[in-house]
């Protein structure tokens, strides 16, 4: 099935001996976070987010900040117009930002929360808290043909109010699964299970990520309903050893397996 945008349907999960496996999108906000510690033309996000989709990634998520430390409005234009796959586009609910995604029609908007002294995004959103903006937002992208995730912890409460603002997916926050080791993470995992089928269960489709990498992310590739994992941190950093093509297949390998990545034409 096609999607308007002539790419895959985000529906279309690869299946692998029965098993349906969830799609890797690649995360380029930390090219564009070397580039912006010089203010320099290069390392270029869209030059490297297409080199990822050449490597097996189905998917190039970044995100548009309020403060724009990485990413910059003109390198979401260039990605909207040179992804082959599909552009997630992470925003806040800043109404400027808000209105730059409804311009520039990614298939996907995630929104997330926002924080100037934050290293990176800490927490889900508070859907409770800001149903009110959300309510807004929502049908505004949608009008404008996205599909609209919200990012939220593996919290029921978040995800019922999810479906009472109209959000098509979730996309459930790995952090905490992926900051702890041993029993912890286990019940970590475990919640992050019982948050996706219950997702699934209230008609809202599924996404996750953050902080996974290749030690910890088969158990996440491998929960119920999950479509699409966005990752970022580790398959860039690996790259600066390996380089681009040899990091993003492996994560492509562990997140889609082998076959998977056959069958799609895309495996080496
Ligand atoms: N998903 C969301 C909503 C995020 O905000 C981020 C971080 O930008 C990621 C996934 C990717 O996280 P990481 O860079 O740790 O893989």
């Amino acid at each position: 099935m096609a999607s308007r945008h002539g790419t895959p349907s985000p529906r279309a999960k690869i299946r692998v001996s029965g098993t349906a496996m969830p799609r890797l999108h690649v995360n380029v906000d930390h090219v564009a976070t070397l580039r912006q510690a010089r203010r320099e033309s290069f390392p270029d996000p869209v030059a490297w987010a297409l080199a990822a989709e050449r490597a097996g990634a189905l998917g190039i998520t970044c995100h548009l900040r309020k403060d724009r430390r990485h990413i910059q409005d003109d390198d979401v234009q260039r990605l909207r117009s040179s992804v082959a796959t599909r552009l997630n586009l992470e925003t806040s609910l800043e109404r400027d930002i808000v209105a730059f995604a409804c311009r520039i029609r990614p298939h996907a908007v995630c929104i997330v929360p926002e924080d100037r002294k934050e290293v990176t995004t800490e927490g889900g959103l508070d859907v409770v808290a800001e149903r009110k903006r959300l309510a807004k937002a929502i049908p505004a992208l949608r009008q404008a043909g996205a599909e609209v995730s919200l990012f939220v912890g593996p919290e029921l409460r978040q995800i019922r109010a999810a479906v009472d603002v109209g959000a098509q997916f979730v996309e459930l926050h790995t952090g905490a699964y992926a900051n702890t080791r041993g029993t912890r993470r286990r019940h970590e995992l475990a919640r992050l299970r019982t948050a996706a089928v219950y997702a699934r269960e209230h008609g809202l489709r599924v996404n996750a990520g953050h902080g996974l990498d290749y030690e910890n992310v088969r158990p996440i590739a491998e929960l119920p309903h999950v479509e699409e994992l966005n990752i970022g941190f580790a398959i860039v950093a690996r790259a600066l050893d390996v380089g681009v093509r040899d990091a993003v297949h492996r994560m492509a390998v562990l997140v889609h397996a082998r076959r998977a990545l056959h069958r799609a034409g895309v495996a080496r």
